[in-house]
């Protein structure tokens, strides 16, 4: 066993699996766990890796004895309350100059409270988003660090190297200050919903507006996916369509419960949009897709009320709703990454966009085909850094959106809900209307509340319309 820098906390599945990968990149390693059984049925399964791995049972002050200063100690626990204990409990047998490591879906508030704690006490905190589910921790994560940049320079040769890669490069790096790194989880992931929701939508309108079968809609997706439209969530939807239920025969998806669960990074997402005066409607559309999905109840209630009253068919070809569902998918990242933007320009990060997409093309939920046009597009000459206008996109988005209109329309006459769509391209038709009707809403302001409005014909100003003359 090497000289041991380097903690982790929680063998969960995802610690368990980002232990396994840093031991076996060679970097030796120290372990804790709640449950200190857990921590010897953990080394007995490592193999040869348990060389590189110091089990510590369930303490905290020998998890820190077994580790050189400076230390770094990752915790892998679910986000929430046990990482305020966890702080509380490991902050004061640290050193000055040691490390926590937060590698949970954290939200990013919590991460910059816990920053400043740890600073005062002359340490740092990392929050550090992780991306790609077990099998990107134990293979190869996209890792999006915040915190500190030198307190990143003692482990940042660990994360490269446990990292996956894209055409060599390490999909990890240092995005920004304080909650920085949690940020961008948090927004990959509010992208990660709104495409799912996408994805869905187009397999609701193949199945129950043109009848095809899930198996031939799995198959359509993987040719798709070897297209324009390749990235992991359509691969993975492919392969789901295609499969089926052992117990019963029938096409999996059929077997599954339509009520979606959620952790909260989503929601944040659309807090976050809004908070800082923006609006992020694809990724509030699955937020709330999956909220209303819930309400199975009522739904099934409501069903019984309004029966279909329109026909439910949907006539459009398989290369529009392509289009389509490529144009959402430009849409959702153009919003995600607008938030980051709003985000970093407010709590003065500096993140730069180009790096995000960059690390994003490889081990995370989120990769795709369109992530290395996006990341070239915010390296050239990106009109007001808005990926909307980013000309790479213009053709897609032209052919998209005349698709996405026959299939908003279409779907709407026959009953099929399509959110995340319909938000899409509202917000691309506001967007592309260089004047649009809020002229009446300033003016019902400023009639109701004399709040005043900017004129047309003037520069800025205060000014008030006849009804106050
Ligand atoms: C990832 C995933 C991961 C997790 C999400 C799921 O990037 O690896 O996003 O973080 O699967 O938290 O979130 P929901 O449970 O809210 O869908």
């Amino acid at each position: 066993m090497g000289q041991t820098h380097l903690g982790l906390v929680g063998l969960g599945t995802m610690g368990s699996a980002l232990t396994l990968n840093i031991a076996e990149n060679g970097f030796p390693i120290a372990v804790m766990t709640r449950n200190p059984e857990r921590v010897t049925e953990f080394l007995a399964d490592a193999g040869p890796l348990a060389e590189k791995i110091t089990g510590c049972g369930n303490s905290a002050e020998a998890l820190v004895e077994a580790l050189e200063a400076p230390r770094t100690i990752i915790l892998m626990v679910p986000a929430g309350e046990i990482v305020d204990k966890l702080v509380a409990q490991i902050m004061p047998l640290l050193s000055a100059g040691d490390t926590i490591v937060d590698a949970g879906n954290a939200n990013f508030h919590n991460t910059r409270r816990r920053g400043d704690i740890m600073a005062r006490e002359g340490k740092h905190f990392i929050g550090m988003g992780v991306s790609g589910g077990e099998d990107g921790a134990r293979h190869g994560p996209s890792i999006m660090v915040g915190g500190d940049p030198a307190s990143y320079a003692p482990i940042k040769p660990v994360i490269e190297a446990i990292s996956a890669k894209f055409e060599g490069e390490p999909c990890a790096d240092h995005l920004g200050p304080d909650g920085a790194g949690h940020f961008v989880k948090t927004v990959h992931n509010g992208i990660e919903y709104a495409d799912m929701q996408l994805i869905a939508e187009t397999y609701g309108i193949l199945r129950n507006g043109q009848g095809q079968s899930p198996e031939d809609i799995g198959a359509l997706f993987e040719t798709w996916n070897a297209g324009n439209l390749n990235s992991y969530l359509m691969e993975i939807s492919a392969k789901v369509l295609q499969a089926h239920d052992s117990k019963t025969g029938a096409p999996a998806v059929d077997v599954i419960l339509d009520k979606a669960g959620q952790k909260g990074t989503g929601r944040w997402t659309v807090i976050e949009a809004l908070t800082l005066g923006q609006s992020a409607s694809a990724i509030e559309a699955a937020v709330g897709a999956r909220g209303w999905s819930a309400d199975k109840p009522i739904r099934e209630k409501a069903a019984v009320i309004f029966p279909e009253t329109v026909s439910p068919n949907v006539d459009l070809s398989t290369e529009d709703m392509a289009a389509a569902l490529l144009a959402g998918r430009i849409l959702a990242y153009a919003q995600g990454f607008q938030i980051l933007q709003a985000a970093s320009d407010h709590y003065e990060w500096n993140v730069d966009m180009a790096r995000v997409a960059e690390i994003w093309r490889a081990g995370c939920i989120i990769r795709s085909a369109l992530l290395d046009d996006i990341s070239n597009a915010f390296r050239s000459d990106l009109p007001d850094g808005r990926l909307l206008l980013a000309p790479a996109f213009t053709d897609a988005l032209q052919t998209g959106t005349v698709a996405m209109r026959k299939l908003v329309a279409a779907a709407a006459l026959a009953g099929q809900p399509i959110p995340a769509f319909s938000a899409s391209l509202a917000w691309f038709d506001t967007m592309r209307k260089a004047r649009g009707t809020t002229d009446l809403v300033q003016a019902q302001r400023d009639f109701f509340g004399a709040h005043g409005f900017e004129r047309i014909d003037a520069d800025g100003g205060k000014h008030h319309g006849p009804w106050w003359d």
